[in-house]
């Protein structure tokens, strides 16, 4: 049964269900869902850990879909890091607190409109995505759906099973929207001959391969896009977006980007 936090009453004590675990330091895992917990998929959660006695809290995009039973989260293992250092050591009945809030303004209903969603990520940054494109109605907003995932090496290319079969069910059940998944890798040298794009995103946005490869421009009035991941790399994406023309959404309207860094 879910107990109230002592240390704060704005959470609930959850149970880790499952782990999976992609490589040696990247981790899907999944908690039981507080009761009458509310979100919106691109939203996060945040969590804490008892470690050495003290709670730790930090910030969790939800991967799952909005009607779940379970929330699930993808988390990389930073070395050294407080909180990490004990994820990765939790076993299935283990203790997670969960915030009965949930945050984050990256969520598809801030666009008014736009026919192309660009889903720009760095590493864990694809952790919204998995979870809006779970969501019905994305499919019906967009003609064209890109995703974009950016990693060191192709080992780092999580989900893309889920998101072959969520491309299958969307065209078996007749959603217009049409996906496309664009991998990109940056420290592989034998990317040549696979379908990766090799580089950052950065750079294949300023040299235009990344719309060459979705044979699609970015524009004002076409492009919807949401950044998530790297701080740096969302720093430099702002600057070219807004070199051509776009702008971040704003809570008022408007806009055609919405970023979220993840430290
Ligand atoms: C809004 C928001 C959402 C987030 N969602 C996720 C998520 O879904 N998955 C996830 O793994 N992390 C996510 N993070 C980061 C997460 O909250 C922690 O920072 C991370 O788990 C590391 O915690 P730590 O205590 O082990 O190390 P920290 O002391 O917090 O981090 C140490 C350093 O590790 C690096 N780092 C931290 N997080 C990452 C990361 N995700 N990828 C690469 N390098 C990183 C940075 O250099 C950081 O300064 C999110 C952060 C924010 C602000
Ligand atoms: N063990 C170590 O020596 C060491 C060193 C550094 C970091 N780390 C840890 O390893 C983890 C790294 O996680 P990660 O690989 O998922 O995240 P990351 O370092 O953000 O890299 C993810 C992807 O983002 C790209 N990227 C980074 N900065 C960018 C920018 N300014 N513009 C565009 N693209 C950019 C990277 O390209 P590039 O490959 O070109 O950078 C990579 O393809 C962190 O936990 C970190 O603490 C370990």
């Amino acid at each position: 049964m879910n107990a109230q936090t002592p240390a704060t009453g704005k959470a609930t004590q959850e149970t880790l269900v499952s782990v999976h675990r992609w490589t040696d330091k990247l981790l899907t895992f999944r908690t039981t869902r507080p009761a009458d917990y509310r979100f919106t998929p691109g939203q996060f959660a945040r969590l804490g850990l008892m470690v050495d006695g003290e709670m730790v809290w930090r910030a969790y995009s939800i991967t799952s879909a909005e009607a779940e039973n379970a929330l699930e989260y993808y988390a990389i293992v930073v070395p050294g890091g407080l909180f990490t250092s004990a994820l990765i050591r939790l076993q299935p009945g283990d203790p997670v607190w969960v915030e009965k809030l949930s945050y984050g303004f990256m969520t598809a209903d801030r666009f008014a409109d736009g026919e192309d969603f660009w889903m720009l990520a760095t590493g864990t940054g694809l952790g919204p995505y998995v979870s809006i494109l779970q969501q019905r109605e994305v499919w019906h907003q967009f003609r064209n759906l890109v995703l974009v995932h950016c990693v060191r090496h192709a080992e780092e290319l999580s989900y893309q099973e889920k998101f072959e079969s969520l491309r299958a069910q969307a065209q078996a059940a007749g959603f217009p929207a049409r996906l496309q998944l664009i991998v990109m890798t940056t420290r592989d040298d034998d990317a040549a001959g696979s379908d990766h794009l090799h580089g950052r995103i950065t750079a294949a946005l300023l040299d235009g391969s990344l719309e060459r490869k979705a044979g699609l421009a970015i524009t004002a009035e076409a492009s919807r896009l949401m950044v998530c991941g790297n701080p740096d790399m969302i720093t430099e994406v702002r600057d070219i977006l807004r070199e051509r023309g776009l702008g971040p959404c704003r809570r008022a309207g408007g806009g055609q980007f919405i970023t979220e860094d993840y430290w």
